[in-house]
């Protein structure tokens, strides 16, 4: 680590200066220290991209723009406010964490650094994201968009996850840290991953760290960094019964935990050849299987999903449904649920169709 040290004592000046003049500087959680406001962008960026969180930060901010008020609202609406975004851990860890500040730090963001990474879903870098950002604290970040550009900049093989890779990783992050301008060095390292170090076709000559580049020394800037060893991801199938009712459908509350928790879908089964009588024997409705609509795939982080929409066209509809977390909704209201991705797209498919 000793041949580093040149290259550290003014990394963090130069990015700092490169940060004031070419980073970000208007994104709707910049300029404030809320760390409500903050909180609630970090965990919004952590898997989607900033164009994607722009829209829906806007309505969540008006929706719950404190901690008092998030923490009052229905798992239901804060699922709702996140529909479309994905990876819905997030908001049931947020919502979570707003109820455990109300009744653990009287409704306030805790400013000590271990006690912000006791809340539910803030890790290590989002932790010191929020501090850096809101309180100005010396705190390192270390995402995937750091991990490229250090990866690169001190040519360290190894996929960066792998837990010593990533331990290593750490403590240069650390010692790279100023004293000083805490917001700017933060939001440089965030910058410079985003709109320089990219992933594909970095932008070495006008990046302020290439001089001390070991990566863009060597010529290997695209051999880091060094990717996951990939296994394939397991795939399944699924079929999802759209029950038709006039204009209506059966929507299904999922259970809290797995995929999807806590949001409404379509009732699942596997795949049948007599969708009539799995839909007698479970739902006791009467309906007729009508064209299955085309598969499609959906995917997860651990496994791929395909989906055989399966239309089932409802004689009978019975005054009252038969199982709790079932409910009957126009196809409209449908679109506005707390509903996951594949289901808005097969609801889309159904108001083309009979438009
Ligand atoms: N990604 C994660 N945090 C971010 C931030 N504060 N600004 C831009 N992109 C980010
Ligand atoms: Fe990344 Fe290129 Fe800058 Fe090195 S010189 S840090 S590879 S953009």
């Amino acid at each position: 680590m000793a041949a580093h040290l040149n290259s550290m004592s003014d990394f963090s000046s130069r990015l700092i200066t490169w940060q004031k003049q070419y980073g970000r500087h208007d994104l709707p959680w910049q300029n404030t220290t809320d760390p409500y406001a903050i909180w609630v962008s970090e965990i919004m960026l952590q898997q989607t991209q900033v164009s994607t969180v722009i829209g829906y930060y806007a309505k969540f901010m008006q929706r719950f723009p404190d901690i008092a008020t998030l923490a009052n609202a229905t798992q239901d609406e804060v699922l709702q406010h996140w529909s479309g975004l994905g990876y819905y851990s997030r908001a049931r860890n947020l919502h979570h964490a707003a109820q455990t500040m109300m009744d653990d730090f009287h409704g306030q963001f805790p400013q000590d650094f271990a006690a912000i990474q006791t809340l539910s879903g803030i890790g290590r870098s989002t932790a010191a994201a929020i501090a850096s950002f809101a309180f100005n604290q010396v705190q390192t970040i270390l995402d995937g968009n750091v991990k490229r550009v250090l990866t690169r900049h001190f040519a360290i093989a190894g996929w960066p996850s792998h837990p010593k890779i990533e331990k290593e990783l750490w403590l240069l992050a650390e010692s790279l840290l100023p004293q000083h301008e805490m917001v700017a060095y933060t939001q440089g390292l965030m910058d410079l991953g985003a709109t320089l170090c990219t992933r594909n076709k970095p932008q070495c000559s006008t990046c302020p760290l290439q001089n001390t580049c070991k990566a863009y020394q060597k010529d290997m800037v695209d051999q880091f960094p060094t990717p996951k060893p990939r296994k394939a991801l397991p795939e399944k199938n699924t079929t999802m019964l759209i029950f038709l009712y006039g204009n209506e459908v059966l929507l299904e509350k999922r259970p809290a935990r797995g995929i999807w928790g806590g949001l409404w879908s379509f009732p699942e089964t596997e795949n049948s050849s007599d969708y009539m009588a799995i839909t007698q024997n479970r739902f006791g409705i009467v309906a007729e299987d009508k064209k299955p609509l085309a598969v499609f795939s959906h995917a997860f982080t651990h496994f791929k999903l395909h989906i055989t929409p399966q239309p089932m066209q409802v004689l009978n509809k019975a005054s009252e449904v038969r199982n709790a977390g079932q409910i009957w909704l126009s196809v409209e209201d449908a679109m506005s649920a707390a509903i996951p991705t594949p289901v808005r797209k097969i609801l889309q498919t159904l108001t083309k169709n009979s438009a």
